[in-house]
């Protein structure tokens, strides 16, 4: 049974507390242009205070061109204008940190902008110093790309470039050319553009596709992948294992947290949170270890497993536990539900469904990621083919892969445009805005809003929420029970995932127990004895 050996405490907020992201294009404009930025941000930090959370992530806010609207960087070291300044920045930083948070960068590691110097100069020819800075490969003997790899946002993974008669490689779009991290220019360049913005007081980074940023050294095709069929996203046809995962990408991480490293001190970690797409055995290696056994990778490699998970308490059950089970002594377990990336909780579980996500990921051990809008229950909103913004979605129309649906703006309040802007939205905002969004959800007392903030401090209050173990309790039908403990404080989480009634089997629960907090915030107070829970429904119990 794993139990953290430190409560609450300045430099342990990113095992114990709870991260929250922000689409800074979509939170709050404050210029009228439509798109969200900095100072927007600033202006919501009380909001974000008062949820309780304890550290923001932005997505990128560094000069691009927008082709994967700041995915593509064309430079490390400043901020898009659509964004603001670096005094806004560091305005920002300032406010953050007033408020007792922490601010994690998003930082893109592995491709760059093709309009960045850097790959105007490799582009210009093969004897450009930066030439080896990036991925170039000379035609296959039939003049086709140099091997099979496929791009994950559609086609080749490869782009003829005709002045100078060679490929280069881009896991992503055309415009994301790949770096190459072989080169100790590129190591070099990189760790210090991370330095300039750990020197400007940034807590952290979100590592970008960490995963791809090394591939195989002989360029070797990538196996089919046997479980693939038609429909799938076509980029699955293969396996990627000369383009994800390599070994090698260790040495990168284990370098990137000398950086951040030497920026930490007792009473503040800056941490590294890793984009890490795969499967449980292998993205816990990204928690990296050294020679004696200690952990020098990531703070945090995301484990993305909830998100597809079939939504019944005894997958759900058997995936905890497998985490659990997983992880390296001393890791700090991490979880989310949904991200920039990849279709929101409310519309993959329902509403009722998304109450009990938000109650099950603050629960379980470890740092839980919220995505912004997920505290309102905000769900997919399908965006009209003229509106498409997103190049995924552009790339390969009608395959449902789109992410503009879980990017839109956040709904604030009843004004025009909910709040979110004084002109209009880049992206539309939820048809039902009017009434989903903060103001509205403040002010009623059995909102989805209310749950969270609920939740939030229950767990900043308890150690054994924060940081106590995790006990499983079994499952029996639709009902997933565990507790949480630490010390002599137990709290047990029942969570009904079906649509009928279900009691708590006896033993359980102390008998003196009592709800602490129900999903549909009505039964606070409530003896539990052995409490029925209703189609849905969640229930904290303590004593
Ligand atoms: C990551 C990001 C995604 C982006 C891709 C390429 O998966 O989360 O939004 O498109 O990397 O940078």
């Amino acid at each position: 049974m794993m139990q953290e050996a430190d409560a609450r405490s300045p430099d342990r907020w990113w095992r114990n507390g709870v991260v929250y992201q922000v689409y800074p294009r979509s939170f709050q404009d404050s210029d009228g242009d439509g798109i969200g930025d900095l100072q927007g941000i600033r202006h919501r930090l009380d909001y974000l205070a008062e949820l309780g959370i304890d550290a923001l992530w932005i997505s990128p806010v560094f000069p691009s061109p927008m082709a994967d609207f700041g995915y593509d960087v064309a430079d490390y070291c400043d901020i898009d204008r659509s964004f603001g300044t670096l005094s806004d920045f560091d305005a920002l930083v300032a406010d953050v940190h007033a408020r007792g948070l922490k601010l994690i960068v998003d930082f893109v590691p592995s491709h760059t902008s093709d309009r960045h110097p850097w790959f105007i100069a490799s582009r210009s020819g093969r004897e450009s110093p930066k030439r080896a800075w990036y991925l170039w490969r000379d035609p296959a003997a039939d003049g086709g790309p140099p091997n099979n790899w496929l791009s994950n946002f559609g086609g080749p993974a490869w782009t003829f470039d005709a002045a100078s008669g060679q490929y280069y490689g881009h896991t992503f779009l055309k415009d994301q050319p790949d770096l190459n991290w072989r080169h100790p220019g590129v190591r070099a360049a990189m760790l210090e553009a991370m330095r300039f913005w750990l020197r400007r007081g940034v807590d952290g980074f979100r590592l970008d596709v960490l995963y791809h940023v090394v591939k195989d050294a002989l360029f070797r095709d990538n196996p089919p992948n046997p479980a693939f069929v038609p429909g799938m996203d076509p980029s699955q046809r293969l396996l990627p294992v000369h383009t994800a995962d390599r070994p090698e990408v260790q040495d990168v991480l284990a370098e990137m947290r000398r950086v951040v490293d030497a920026f930490s001190d007792r009473a503040s970690t800056r941490v590294l949170i890793a984009e890490t797409y795969l499967p449980i055995e292998r993205l816990t290696a990204y928690y990296g270890s050294d020679a004696q056994g200690a952990l020098r990778g990531a703070h945090l490699p995301f484990n993305f497993h909830l998100i597809g998970v079939p939504w019944q308490a005894e997958a759900i059950d058997r995936l905890v536990r497998r985490y659990e089970a997983a992880l390296p002594e001393g890791a700090a377990p991490n979880w989310c539900s949904g991200n920039h990336d990849r279709s929101r909780i409310a519309s993959r579980v329902g509403p009722a469904g998304a109450r009990l996500a938000a109650m099950l990921l603050l629960t379980l051990r470890g740092t839980p990621t919220l995505y912004y809008g997920d505290e309102l229950g905000l769900g997919d909103v399908a965006i009209a083919a003229d509106d498409v913004q997103d190049p995924l979605e552009r790339n390969q129309p009608g395959l449902g892969l789109g992410r503009d649906p879980v990017r839109t703006p956040m709904p604030w309040s009843d004004l025009p445009q909910a709040g979110f802007t004084t002109g209009r939205p880049w992206l539309r905002l939820n048809g039902d805005w009017a009434r989903r969004n903060v103001a509205a959800q403040t002010a009623d007392a059995g909102s989805m809003l209310q749950l969270y903030r609920r939740l939030l401090a229950l767990r900043r209050q308890h150690p054994a929420l924060h940081c106590g173990a995790w006990l499983p309790l079994g499952v029996s039908g639709d009902l997933l029970v565990y507790a949480r403990v630490r010390d002599d404080e137990r709290i047990v989480i029942a969570l009904n995932f079906g649509a009928g009634n279900v009691e708590v089997p006896p033993g359980l629960v102390a008998p003196a127990a009592q709800v602490w907090l129900s999903t549909a915030l009505d039964r606070e107070g409530e003896l539990a004895g052995r409490p029925m829970l209703r189609p849905h429904e969640g229930l904290i119990l303590g004593s």
